[in-house]
């Protein structure tokens, strides 16, 4: 029985239930969301030379810099030889993604490097993976002090794996810096479009970043620092990315960041989506994991902390703050005068043990006494159960914050015996964001376990995911993790959303996300068989929501049975059924997953039903298979 006799008395489904969450992990920021295409743009990776070729006479250097936080760049000067050329070339990130017509913008920061000197001339080309010059462009240099120039190329052809080389063609030598490119459809002139669209699709009620570990960093020196990733892209110091080092079978020893996806631009996206933004900010401790037994360097001693605390009530400052406050200034001056509406921020990422509530205290003093109304979120550790977590959860509790994020990659048989995991929650104090979630499933090929975006784990989390909805009351936010990942160029998988350089790919999963965050309803419908709620019956698991803005009924099933199931639901206090719709998302192949060569394998279908009188619903609920019925209207 769904009991619709007074919907919009329902349990409230918060607007942020269903979120993302952004790290920068398998390339999803440089290499990624960030559309540049230049890898090691400013010359600041370790060897200043990363990522790049050099031919003929190229130096390094940093007398009299373009910036002062990214102080190296290239001299190119005349290689001495008619027959020799001076220049330097760049692969991007696993190539350079062109597509035919599509122009793309290059800039560089430059100068003549000599006195006296008076004609510097580059030419930028595009080349194909034969090595065939596909577009040109040529730059004139004639300033003796730093100015950004900027040409067009268009790419007449269709290509992952094109790159790019800049030549010397005059006598003069010209000193170089931050060479970039980027595709012309980029949103802001910065952002990959169709990895943006596929965020955008999800409507997603929050959108946490930057991490993740990265927020923590390997080291304290290294953990990510937000007002450097703000202000010119320029002057954005460059950082080590965390991801480098773990899962040493899949190092990337150039993954680093250069903020140019910074905290501006997370603000952005996040008003663009429709998302409430959500920070998380460091607690004053490096990653965990990686700091075993040596916490006296990776825990910043609590006498301190105050810059760590300061860093948080600037943020706020820079997402709320007015023009005249030193921080809103900054936000107003990159482009933004009207406030970002921060309500949420999140201290420390999966931190557990006495040392992270000890480090939380004094920050959620210092940020409720300037802003009473802004919500905390503590962390419950990495755990989904057991006793650290629940000492974590203890001492958010005490701490009286406002959410607690708690994380679980795990298989299968986890996620179907956890599905009601929520409806034993205490209704009083700290709500659940279900930060950070993926079923990892367990089958093994060969020496690593698969861990595939399979039908299976996206059925699995869409069985899950009923009871996080039945539970609305207790859980207030949810995200899937992590959000992307690059084909050529990842350390952690299952992903949500995988990319090469032109394409995207959706998962099961991100389809079992998509159909709950746009079908979420406004309040919770009791669903009863007998007397009891449901709450997966005979493998059958299901939640009910009523939306009051289209006065639509939505009914969730996820049936993990191998075969079909006949269902007849009464739907209490409504008259008739009315037209249905039904959407699928199913497969007869548990390992089934979309490739950027076979996207649509796992695709889910909708179909409309005529509508029918009296107030029974009947389904067919297929085998293997997650359905979201809307009817009533
Ligand atoms: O999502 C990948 C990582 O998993 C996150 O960085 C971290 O919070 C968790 O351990």
């Amino acid at each position: 029985t769904l009991n619709a006799a007074k919907p919009e008395k329902g349990i409230t489904v918060q607007p942020t239930m269903y979120g993302i969450f952004f790290e920068d992990i398998n390339f999803g920021a440089d290499g990624g969301l960030y559309a540049e295409m230049v890898e090691n743009r400013s010359f600041e990776f370790p060897q200043a030379l990363m990522g790049w070729n050099t031919f003929g006479n190229v130096t390094v250097n940093t007398a009299d810099p373009a910036f002062k936080n990214n102080p190296h760049y290239v001299t190119l000067k005349d290689p001495g030889h008619r027959d020799k050329r001076t220049g330097l070339e760049n692969h991007g990130f696993f190539g350079m993604g062109v597509k035919k017509g599509m122009v793309y913008n290059f800039s560089v920061e430059a100068r003549l490097a000599d006195k006296g000197a008076k004609a510097g001339k580059i030419r930028v080309e595009l080349i194909n993976k034969d090595n065939d010059i596909v577009a040109k462009s040529r730059l004139d240099i004639t300033s003796a002090d730093w100015k950004k120039h900027t040409i067009t190329i268009t790419s007449p052809i269709t290509a992952k794996d094109a790159f790019m080389r800049v030549y010397l063609e005059s006598k003069d030598a010209v000193d170089l810096d931050h060479i970039s490119l980027f595709p012309s459809d980029a949103w802001k002139g910065a952002i990959r479009a169709d990895m943006l669209q596929a965020l955008k699709d999800l409507q997603p009620g929050v959108f946490r970043f930057p991490g993740g570990c990265i927020v923590e960093g390997t080291d304290l020196a290294t953990r990510y620092q937000w007002k450097n990733t703000v202000g010119k892209v320029e002057e954005r110091p460059l950082n080590e990315n965390r991801w480098n080092y773990t899962f040493p079978h899949r190092l990337y020893p150039n993954y680093y960041q250069t903020g140019g996806l910074g905290f501006y631009e997370y603000f952005l996206i996040s008003e663009h989506i429709g998302a409430t933004p959500l920070p998380i900010l460091n607690v004053g401790m490096a990653c965990q994991y990686q700091n075993k037994g040596n916490e006296a360097k990776a825990n910043v001693p609590l006498e301190e902390l105050d810059p760590y605390i300061q860093d948080a009530l600037d943020l706020i400052e820079f997402a709320n703050g007015t023009t005249d406050t030193k921080w809103g200034r900054l936000r107003a001056e990159m482009g933004h005068p009207e406030p970002f509406n921060l309500q949420f921020l999140g201290i420390g990422n999966e931190q557990w043990d006495e040392a992270y509530p000890q480090r939380l205290e004094p920050f959620i003093k210092a940020i409720k006494a300037k802003y009473p109304k802004m919500n905390i979120i503590g962390s419950s550790g990495p755990d989904p159960s057991g006793e650290r977590f629940d000492y974590g959860w203890k001492r958010m509790r005490d701490l009286n914050v406002e959410l607690v994020d708690e994380h679980y990659y795990r298989d299968e048989n986890w996620f179907r015996d956890n599905i009601k995991r929520y409806d034993k929650y205490p209704r009083k104090g700290p709500k659940v964001f279900a930060g950070e979630y993926a079923c990892h499933t367990k089958k093994v090929e060969g020496k690593e376990p698969t861990r595939q975006n399979n039908f299976l784990s996206a059925l699995h989390e869409a069985a899950f995911m009923t009871g996080m909805e039945r539970n609305a009351d207790v859980v207030h936010m949810t995200a899937y993790a992590p959000l992307f990942a690059h084909v050529d160029g990842w350390q952690w998988r299952p992903d949500l959303i995988w990319v090469d350089n032109l394409e995207t790919v959706l998962t099961p999963n991100y389809y079992v996300q998509q159909l709950y965050s746009t079908n979420p309803g406004t309040n919770v419908l009791p669903l009863t068989a007998g007397k009891l709620p449901v709450a997966g019956e005979d493998g059958l698991y299901a939640s009910a929501t009523y939306d009051k803005r289209t006065k639509e009924y939505i009914l969730k099933i996820a049936n993990l049975n191998d075969g079909a199931r006949e269902v007849a639901i009464e739907v209490k206090g409504l008259k008739n059924i009315g037209a249905q719709t039904v959407t699928t998302l199913r497969s007869d192949n548990p390992k089934a997953i979309n490739t950027i060569a076979k996207k649509d394998v796992v695709k889910p279908v909708t179909t409309t039903i005529a509508a029918q009188t009296g107030n029974i619903l009947k389904l067919s609920v297929p085998a293997q298979s997650f359905a979201v019925y809307k009817f009533g209207k």
